[in-house]
């Protein structure tokens, strides 16, 4: 068993940063996030794996207060809006739909960009957290409008907007958000995990 600052447990020992990592709406609005943080947390993404080493990810950011901020900000829907103003940044993650395995003539569709974009959010949720910061991975926001507004070619996938940002009170959420303002749980691992074919 482990356990964590934030109330969690496990029923095998693992690392404590899965249990550290959780994915609050509370943001201190007054934090800023250097480039030098915001790089590392980059820089842990893009060594995740992924299918023959294609790296589908790319990551474009912006920091609160600076022109480009708006552009990803307004993307988001009003609730993830209601929270994530008090991010220090916003990370929009794409994948790339093709990849050209070895040997290959040209590009072919990719199986795997979104699972290989997964395992880099997961670093980069996991580095954050090492350096004191929380990721918060957010599916409502307008995906069409993200394509146009951020130039993205259609050979990408928008996988995700993601917030970054110091933790802070809930005081400072929405009163419905603020309730829900814990780090949850996990069914138990048994319910999951199946030896040697599909269980239902
Ligand atoms: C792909 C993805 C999309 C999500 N979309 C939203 C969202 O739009 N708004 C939100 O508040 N939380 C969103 N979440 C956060 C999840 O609700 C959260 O990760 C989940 O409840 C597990 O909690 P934890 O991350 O604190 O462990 C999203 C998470 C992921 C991975």
């Amino acid at each position: 068993m482990s356990s964590s600052t934030n109330n969690r447990s496990s029923t095998y020992a693992i690392d404590p940063i899965f249990l550290e990592r959780w994915s609050p709406r509370a943001f201190d609005r007054d934090a800023v996030i250097s480039d030098q943080d915001l790089m590392t947390i980059f820089e842990a993404a893009h060594w995740a794996p992924s299918s023959f080493n294609s790296q589908p990810w790319r990551f474009i950011y912006a920091r609160k207060d600076t022109p480009e901020w708006s552009r990803l900000f307004d993307l988001l829907v009003p609730m993830n809006q209601g929270w994530a103003v008090g991010a220090s940044a916003l990370v929009v993650l794409v994948s790339a739909t093709t990849a050209q395995p070895p040997g290959a003539p040209g590009p072919m569709p990719s199986y795997s960009h979104s699972f290989d974009a997964g395992a880099g959010w997961a670093y980069l949720a996991l580095q954050a957290t090492r350096l004191g910061w929380h990721a918060h991975a957010m599916a409502g926001f307008d995906v069409e409008r993200a394509y146009e507004a951020l130039d993205v070619p259609k050979t990408y996938r928008v996988e995700t907007i993601i917030a970054i940002g110091r933790l802070g009170d809930k005081s400072l959420l929405p009163p419905p958000l603020q309730e829900r303002e814990q780090p949850n749980g996990r069914r138990p691992v048994e319910e999951l995990v199946m030896e040697g074919g599909f269980h239902s």
